[in-house]
């Protein structure tokens, strides 16, 4: 398959750990003979400082003329302490998001059997969890309208939904769960918000063209209980952008670090792809960022375009690495592999998922073959 993929690394460890996803994509290209061109562009405050925008016009070019988007992490610390600023590196990631009509965030949580025991939570109450987020990305309170008054005591940020905006993310989350275990969870707020009630309303009705879907309500401050309490409870979880946002990152947390979740955001014509987690400004350039996260969004984006042995051959890979400790320090405390060695070790064994036990792992960081 020929795919033209745009490589956003944007800020902090952004660039380095899309860096491993694109020598794991190029990995599956070798492997299993296909055709991938991969073109670099700006986003984000490294796009502000050369090209004065957080999102440049030839980047939106790239974008758009591309089959995918990798996308690394965006902010900065200066721009983190500086709330006045008019205009802000997060700001290049909400336009495009915006402009290439991404509505569907897509974020699946799977418990790691290797990891168990790094996360905070118990393993009776961690293991098996497996569910996924699909998460409204390009509507409500972070495109409604904003202001602060003239002496800057007030401020508004306006939450707004249509029924459109509902529906069309509401039927990909439950053919989702046509395909998954048959349950979807609608989160919201509607004890208290307007826009939840419409929600309510809408995915309620489209509820009954699914008959073979569990369909259930839950409030966002239960969901986020529940989400460490039971998290197995939930198969599909569906939801408005910011509780989405919100609760992702909550599970970030439950399966025990954040440099391990990825996600896709998909539209009508585009398609991105990258990690849940933050450009963790403080670890840039110094190879302790975990690249697992960048790596599996790499694997959901040939699972978009239906390259599913692909798709697994890398998540084997992601999983062996696990197994055999070839992890960064956020695992196992130790630092004895950086990012580039972990992003070595898991492209080196996209080979065949049959043959990938003939590993000599003893190489790894030692510029040798870790192929015997
Ligand atoms: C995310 C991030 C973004 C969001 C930020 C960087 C704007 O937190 O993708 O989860 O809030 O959507
Ligand atoms: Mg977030």
């Amino acid at each position: 398959m020929q795919l033209k993929i745009a490589i956003l690394g944007g800020d902090g460890i952004g660039p380095e750990v899309i860096t491993q996803a694109e020598k794991c994509l190029q990995a599956v290209e070798d492997n299993f003979g296909h055709d991938f061109t991969f073109t670099e562009g700006l986003i984000g405050a490294s796009a502000m400082e050369k090209m004065g925008s957080p999102i440049p016009e030839e980047t939106l070019e790239l974008c758009r003329a591309s089959d995918a988007i990798l996308f690394g992490a965006i902010g900065t610390e200066e721009y983190d302490n500086k709330p006045e600023a008019k205009v802000r590196p997060e700001d290049g990631l909400l336009y495009l998001r915006k402009a290439l009509d991404l509505f569907a965030n897509i974020r699946p949580i799977k418990v790691f059997p290797a990891l168990v025991h790094n996360s905070p939570i118990k393993k009776e109450v961690i293991s098996g969890t497996d569910l996924v987020i699909y998460r409204e990305l390009t509507s409500g309170i972070y495109y409604g309208g904003k202001s602060l008054s003239e002496d800057g005591t007030v401020a508004t940020d306006l939450c707004r939904y249509t029924e459109k905006e509902i529906s069309r993310v509401a039927h990909m989350a439950f053919k989702a769960a046509k395909k998954r275990r048959g349950k979807l969870t609608l989160v919201d707020k509607a004890h208290v918000l307007e826009t939840s009630r419409l929600w309510r309303r809408v995915v309620t009705n489209i509820a009954e063209s699914y008959p073979d879907v569990e369909f259930d309500c839950m409030y966002i401050d239960n969901a986020s209980m529940l989400m460490s309490l039971n998290p197995t409870i939930f198969d599909v979880i569906l939801t408005e952008n910011m509780f989405g946002d919100i609760l992702s990152a909550q599970c970030n947390v439950l399966i025990g670090s954040s440099g391990l979740l990825p996600s896709a955001s998909i539209g009508t014509e585009n398609a991105m792809f990258g990690p849940i987690h933050g450009s963790y400004p403080q670890a840039k350039d110094k190879d302790i960022a975990n690249p697992v996260a960048a790596i599996l969004s790499g694997a959901l984006l040939l699972e978009h375009f239906g390259l599913n042995e692909e798709f697994d051959a890398v998540v084997a890979a992601v999983h062996k690495s696990f197994r055999k400790n070839i992890v960064t320090m956020d695992i196992m405390g130790s630092t004895k592999y950086g990012t580039e060695n972990v992003g070595d070790f898991i492209a080196q064994n996209i080979v065949d998922t049959d043959d990938n036990l003939n590993i000599n792992d003893e190489n790894i960081g030692l510029g040798k073959s870790t192929i015997i």
